[in-house]
C-alpha cells in the first residue's frame, strides 16, 4: 500500500517547518523538508564554482546525483555527502541561492523525482513541506494544507529563529529578503508558489503555532481516516 502524503506549502516564516515536524511526529510519519533539498542544490553549485542561473553547469552537478539524507533522531540533521549541513544552508546568502536555483526548470525537474521517491519511500506516510507539494509534487496528496501569514508576522519569526541560532541578521534586512523571495517565488514561471485547489488555507498571522499544529493535526486525522475508508469500500 502506497504511503498516505501530507503536504504543507506556503511562503517562507508562516509556520510550515514547525507545523510540519509536529505534525508528521503526532502521525508517526516522516518530514520531508524540500527547501532542504533546494538548498542543498545552492551550497553544493557554490561549493563547485557553478552559478546559481547556470543552467549547463547546474545540470551537469545534478546528472552526478544529489547525495542527499535527511537524519530524524537524536535530531533532525540534513547531510550532504556525508557532511553535516544543516546550519551552511541556512544563511541569507544561501537562501537567496536557493531561490534562484529554484526558478530554474532544470533543476526543478531533476529534484521532482527525488522528492517523489523520498515521500514514496516512507513506511507509513510523509509530511512534505515546501511550496508547490500540493501542486506538482503529489497533487494526488491525501491532506494539503496551505499556510499564510502577513509579511511582518513571517519576518519576524525569521528574525526571532535566526537571533536563536546566535545570527544576528536586523529585521529590515530579514523583511527585505523576505519580499524579494516572495515576489520571485510567486512570480516564477516553473511551479510558482500558489494554493493548490483543493488545499485548506491557514492564516496563521497572530496565531500561536501550537494552535495551528492543534488545528492541523485535527483535520489530517479526519481526511485521513475519510480516505482510508474511501480506499477500503473500493477494495471490498
Ligand atoms: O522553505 P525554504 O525557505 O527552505 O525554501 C528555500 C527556497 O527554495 C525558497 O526560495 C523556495 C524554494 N522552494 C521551492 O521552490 N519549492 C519547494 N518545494 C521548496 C522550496
Amino acid at each position: 500500500m502506497s504511503p498516505a502524503i501530507v503536504a504543507i506549502d506556503g511562503p517562507a516564516g508562516a509556520g510550515k517547518s514547525t507545523v510540519a515536524r509536529q505534525l508528521a511526529r503526532r502521525l508517526g510519519f516522516s518530514m520531508i523538508d524540500t527547501g532542504a533539498i533546494y538548498r542543498s542544490v545552492a551550497l553544493a553549485a557554490r561549493r563547485a564554482g557553478v552559478g546559481w542561473d547556470d543552467d549547463e553547469g547546474l545540470r551537469k552537478l545534478l546528472d552526478k546525483g544529489l547525495p542527499i539524507s535527511f537524519v530524524a533522531e537524536p535530531e533532525e540533521r540534513v547531510l550532504l555527502n556525508g557532511e553535516d549541513v544543516t546550519q551552511a544552508i541556512r544563511t541569507p546568502e544561501i537562501s537567496r541561492g536557493a531561490s534562484v536555483v529554484s526558478a530554474r526548470p532544470v533543476v526543478r525537474g531533476k529534484l521532482l523525482g527525488l522528492q517523489r521517491s523520498l515521500g514514496l519511500q516512507a513506511s507509513k506516510g510523509a509530511v512534505l513541506e515546501g511550496r508547490d507539494i500540493g501542486t506538482v509534487v503529489f497533487p494526488e496528496a491525501t491532506v494539503k494544507f496551505f499556510l499564510t501569514a502577513s509579511d511582518d508576522a513571517r519576518a519576524q519569526r525569521r528574525h526571532a529563529e535566526f537571533s536563536e541560532k546566535g545570527l544576528d541578521v536586523p529585521l529590515q534586512e530579514v523583511l527585505g529578503d523576505q519580499r524579494r523571495r516572495d515576489q520571485h517565488d510567486r512570480e516564477r514561471a516553473i511551479a510558482p508558489l500558489r494554493a493548490a485547489p483543493d488545499a485548506i488555507v491557514i492564516d496563521t498571522t497572530g496565531l500561536d503555532l501550537a494552535e495551528v499544529v492543534e488545528r492541523s493535526h485535527r483535520l489530517a486525522l479526519e481526511r485521513l481516516s475519510q480516505a482510508s475508508s474511501i480506499k477500503g469500500k473500493l477494495q471490498r
